[in-house]
């Protein structure tokens, strides 16, 4: 008996980086995982094909999730399919990275609705069938620079301190139901990501973190498993796995 067994889960954006580890933990311990993502199909596959490996069930569901009735969709054909939705893990996420000086009105609703939109969707969508199953464990990836603000990413920032914000109000709405919703924010973590930010800038970067090194996303991973197994009386928080750059 694994500690997931039984358990249905989807994972936004799982079909790369953070999203991946997520999804993969998820089926290690038993649950069975919906992979959501917006283009990157064959790395979606893949995912799942490494779960049925793991000896649960996926699914591969494409949506953009900062559309309404898509990410809408998404809760329901895994509900329709699997008949409830255990963990809803909120990852999908995009950077457009400018200061405001060069920031277009595209660049900040783009990334708005991708990474906070996208969450207000899918917990919305979520809450009745985990009232009604009277258990739900939500978890939303923030960053740090949702809670310390960075230079070029106030658009960024203001999403990922929106999911904060968004977590600390639904959680004391559906506490009384035992569904739980906590955020997590990762420091700079090695992904495709973090990959298209310029040597240099990585270097400065590196000089920063007080541990020496990027983070994995396994890492981050754990902290979902954690909470999506053990976490009964955690609600409304915020977990940082940061290496020490904020603290
Ligand atoms: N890496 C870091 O240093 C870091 C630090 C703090 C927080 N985070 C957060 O962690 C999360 C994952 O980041 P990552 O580094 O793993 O990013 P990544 O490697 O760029 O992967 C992003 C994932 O999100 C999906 N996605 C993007 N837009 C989407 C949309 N509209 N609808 C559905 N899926 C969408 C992508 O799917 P497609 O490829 O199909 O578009 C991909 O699976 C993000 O929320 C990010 O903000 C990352």
């Amino acid at each position: 008996m694994r500690k997931l067994d039984g358990r249905t889960a989807i994972v936004t954006g799982g079909s790369r980086g953070i999203g991946r580890a997520i999804a993969l933990e998820l089926a290690e311990l038993g649950a069975k995982v919906a992979i959501n993502y917006r283009g990157s199909k064959e790395d979606a596959e893949r995912v799942a094909d490494e779960i049925r490996a793991l000896d649960t069930e996926a699914l591969v569901i494409q949506a953009d999730v900062g559309e309404a009735e898509q990410a809408r969709s998404l809760v329901k054909q895994v509900v329709d399919t699997w008949g409830r939705l255990d963990i809803l893990v909120n990852n999908a996420g995009i950077t457009r990275d400018k200061t405001l000086k060069k920031l277009t009105d595209d660049d900040w609703h783009q990334v708005l609705r991708t990474n906070l939109d996208s969450v207000y969707y899918t917990v919305s969508a979520a809450q009745p069938v985990m009232t009604e199953q009277q258990y739900g464990r939500i978890i939303n990836i923030s960053s740090f620079v949702g809670q310390a603000g960075n230079f070029g990413q106030a658009n960024y920032a203001a999403s990922k301190g929106g999911i904060i914000a968004f977590t600390k109000s639904a959680a004391q709405e559906f506490a009384k139901q035992n569904i739980t919703i906590n955020a997590i924010a990762p420091g700079f973590t090695e992904t495709e990501m973090l990959s298209q930010v310029p040597e240099p800038i990585r270097e400065k970067i590196l000089a920063k973190i007080p541990m020496g090194r990027f983070g994995k996303p396994e890492e981050i991973a754990r902290a979902v498993a954690f909470l999506a197994t053990d976490g009964d009386y955690i609600t409304g928080q915020q977990i940082n796995i940061n290496g020490g750059v904020y603290m």
